[in-house]
Order: C-alpha cells, then structure tokens, then sequence
C-alpha cells in the first residue's frame, strides 16, 4: 500500500494576498520616487515575485537568477552555483532579491555576493517566510512575509522534487513513505 504525502494548509491565500500587499505598500514607501530592481530567485520565487511587482507603486525592472543548491530533497548542504544569472545591468541601481523562503541562508549569502560584484548602489532581501531558528549563516532578510518555526513547506511557487508548486495556498508537508519500485508516473 502506498502511503500519500501529507499537506496541511498553514497560511491561506487570503492571509498570503494581504500580506504581500503590505509589503508592496511598505516598499513603495521605501523607494518613493527610486527606480527599483526586482530579481528573482527561479524557480520557487516566480508566484511571490509575480504578485509583489504588481503590489509596488514605483518603476520596476524584473529580472531572474537560477541557483542550485546541492543537497537531499529537503535540505541545503551549503554549496551553492547559479545556473542562470541576471540579464539586466544593475551597476549603480538598487536591488531587491525576491526569494520564497530562506532557511539554513546559504543561498541568500551566496548570491548577494555575487551581485555585489555587479556593483549595484544597494541589495537588499525580500522574502516570503523566514526560517530564521534553522540559520546557519547570518543574512540580513530586509522585508519578511511571515516567521514560520519549523516543517516543511510547498504552494504558491514552493516544492517537493516539482511537486505542489501550483497551490495557492503555503501547506506543510510529511512526504508519505515511497516502495521500492516507485515510479512518479505511478502515482
Ligand atoms: P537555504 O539556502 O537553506 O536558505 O535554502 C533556500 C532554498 O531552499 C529556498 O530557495 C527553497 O528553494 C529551498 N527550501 C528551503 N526550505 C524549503 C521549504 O520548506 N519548502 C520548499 N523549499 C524550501
Ligand atoms: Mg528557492
């Protein structure tokens, strides 16, 4: 018998929409009159960054970074590459990463550096939830959406091996037990 993925819904796309427009509102405050920079950390951040530029009352520019981060399917062993790097030229402009969820904060501290190097007038981070008790690495996250403790996450952008990515609202997953012999397609 196959045991299936467990999802509990633990923010509800009515309590994500409301939040985020608080954001938006609170960085439009920030960068009145500044045009802003907006990257996005593929793929899991495409939902968020979606709904965020469309929160935000200044100019915005979009563009989008592929990492990989070498790791089981749950988590992050700290080496990080980018397989897609930014488009646009951001030199002397100000940044916002747009990241879904930071969690152990290696990927964060990675690609900042990175960017730097780009020599923008300023980066700062913008994310959905923050995992803040599992840091390995010290980030500043400039703009949080949500604190959230502990478990593991998928919806609005979120997945578990490409799962989950689709629904609207953030749930917490246990993963059910997989046979030998399990083919996705199975399912
Ligand atoms: P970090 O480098 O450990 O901070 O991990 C950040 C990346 O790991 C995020 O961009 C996510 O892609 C992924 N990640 C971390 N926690 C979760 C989770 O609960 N659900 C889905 N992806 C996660
Ligand atoms: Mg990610």
């Amino acid at each position: 018998m196959q045991e299936k993925d467990q999802l509990t819904e633990i923010l509800s796309p009515d309590v994500i929409k409301a939040r985020v427009q608080e954001l938006g509102k609170e960085i439009s405050r920030d960068y009145k009159g500044r045009p802003l920079v907006l990257i996005g950390i593929l793929k899991g951040a495409f939902i968020f960054l979606a709904d965020l530029c469309r929160a935000l009352d200044v100019n915005t520019e979009i563009d989008f970074v592929r990492l990989y981060s070498y790791g089981s399917g749950m988590e992050s062993e700290g080496k990080v590459s980018i397989t897609k790097d930014i488009e646009l030229d951001i030199s002397g402009k100000d940044v916002i990463v747009v990241e879904d969820i930071v969690d152990t904060g290696y990927t964060l501290e990675y690609l900042t550096e990175v960017l730097k190097l780009h020599k923008p007038a300023s980066v700062k981070i913008c994310c959905l939830i923050d995992k803040k008790e599992r840091r390995k690495v010290d980030v500043q996250v400039d703009y949080v959406g949500f604190d959230v403790q502990k478990g593991f996450l998928v919806g609005y952008g979120l997945d578990y091996n490409e799962q989950y990515r689709h629904l609207q609202g953030i749930h917490n997953l246990v993963p059910g037990y997989e046979p030998e012999g399990y083919w996705p397609s199975d399912r």
